[in-house]
């Protein structure tokens, strides 16, 4: 699958790169193994939280309770799952990608659970200021020409809370 010809806007030609490349295979998606796509997608969870011990104490998953949160770069979704099961008020997840976000919404809906996911560039964000209390991103915005754009327009999204990037 390829992001032409699926309504998703052209960006510049050096994100079109990034995009090329995480559009091919998502981040983690080497550790998705397994018959379902479930136990792919649970062995790639627990791949990353076993590799990256760190994450949840810097995430503070339980934090999102309640609240309006956005996660920038959702890749194959297992933090956004995380969030999600802490009952946000709303979530939104964007991704540069198609392929993260239908595996990211895959994931959600074998949970039973649901996100606001759409494809956009984080230096793009199609949010009114102040429309999040919590906006998360791991792994992200070193991938931008400079990260100035997406911070600022993460921490204006966010202007009732916390940008956590
Ligand atoms: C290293 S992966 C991290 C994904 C996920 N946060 C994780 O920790 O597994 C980078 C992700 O950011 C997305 N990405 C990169 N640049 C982006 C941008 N400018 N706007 C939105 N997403 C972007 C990529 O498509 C990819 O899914």
């Amino acid at each position: 699958m390829t992001a032409a010809g699926n309504g998703v806007r052209p960006v510049p030609a050096e994100l079109g790169q990034v995009r090329a490349f995480w559009q091919a295979r998502a981040c983690g998606e080497v550790y998705a193994q397994g018959e379902s796509l479930r136990e792919r997608l649970e062995a790639q969870a627990r791949a990353r939280y076993a590799l990256e011990p760190y994450l949840r104490p810097f995430a503070r998953f339980e934090d999102g309770c309640g609240l309006d949160v956005l996660e920038i770069g959702v890749g194959m979704g297992a933090d956004h799952l995380e969030w999600a099961r802490q009952r946000p008020r709303t979530l939104t997840g964007v991704d540069l990608t198609p392929h993260a976000v239908e595996l990211t919404r895959a994931r959600l809906a074998l949970d039973e659970r649901s996100s606001r996911l759409v494809v956009t560039d984080a230096e793009r964000l199609p949010f009114r200021d102040a429309s999040f209390d919590l906006v998360y991103s791991w792994g992200v915005i070193h991938h931008s020409r400079t990260p100035r754009p997406p911070c600022a327009r993460s921490s204006a999204c966010c202007g009732r809370g916390a940008a956590r990037v």
